[in-house]
């Protein structure tokens, strides 16, 4: 099956998902699931945690106020936006924008696990702590897990199932939206993006 055939078949089963408060949600709300937008020939993912509610009325990741941070950014090192894969760990937004649940976590997982392998990322920047926690365990990281004030910006030697992938957990860009110091940390690390 070609990468893009599998990536719609993600999609399709994401819709399709009968199992778990989420899915539930975004059916009595007529949200939409939130894929994953950008190149699939990309050498870097970007993984968030999941969908807000501009996400979830739109179909597309950061298209809120992290999204702006994150456009601004990826614009700050010159990265454009379209070259890029963005998603998240959580395909449906979470009520309340409340932490994603450990059984969310496991729920959607499998289907970010597919994405990654039908991309073969060089690199994959997660962004904030789920996603950094999850990524780094599941490519073979977890003695090398530590908070991400001390995490972030590092360059870890990751395994995936295709081949070795640099993993470098960054802040989320939520957080950087009334604190301009971490966002200066966010554009220092986006530096060590750029130069991977
Ligand atoms: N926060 C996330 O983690 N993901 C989004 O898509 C939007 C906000």
């Amino acid at each position: 099956m070609s990468k893009y055939d599998e990536m719609k078949k993600i999609r399709d089963e994401v819709i399709a998902l009968e199992e778990g408060e989420l899915s539930k949600f975004r059916k009595e709300n007529n949200y939409h699931a939130v894929l994953g937008e950008g190149s699939h020939d990309s050498k870097i993912m970007f993984i968030g945690e999941a969908p807000g509610k501009n996400e979830a009325m739109t179909g597309r990741p950061f298209c809120g106020a992290a999204g702006r941070i994150l456009d601004e950014l990826l614009a700050s090192v010159e990265i454009p936006r379209t070259e890029v894969y963005i998603t998240n760990i959580v395909k449906d937004r979470p009520p309340e924008n409340r932490d994603p649940l450990p059984s969310e976590i496991e729920l959607y997982a499998p289907f970010l696990d597919r994405q990654i392998d039908a991309i073969e990322p060089k690199v994959i920047a997660t962004l904030g702590r789920f996603s950094m926690e999850y990524i780094m365990r599941k490519m073979g990281l977890s003695f090398e897990l530590e908070p991400i004030s001390r995490a972030h910006g590092k360059v870890y030697d990751g395994k995936a199932g295709f081949g070795p992938v640099k993993v470098v957990p960054l802040y989320h860009p939520a957080a950087a939206i009334y604190n301009q110091s971490l966002k200066d940390t966010l554009k220092k690390d986006f530096q060590t993006l750029r130069n991977l």
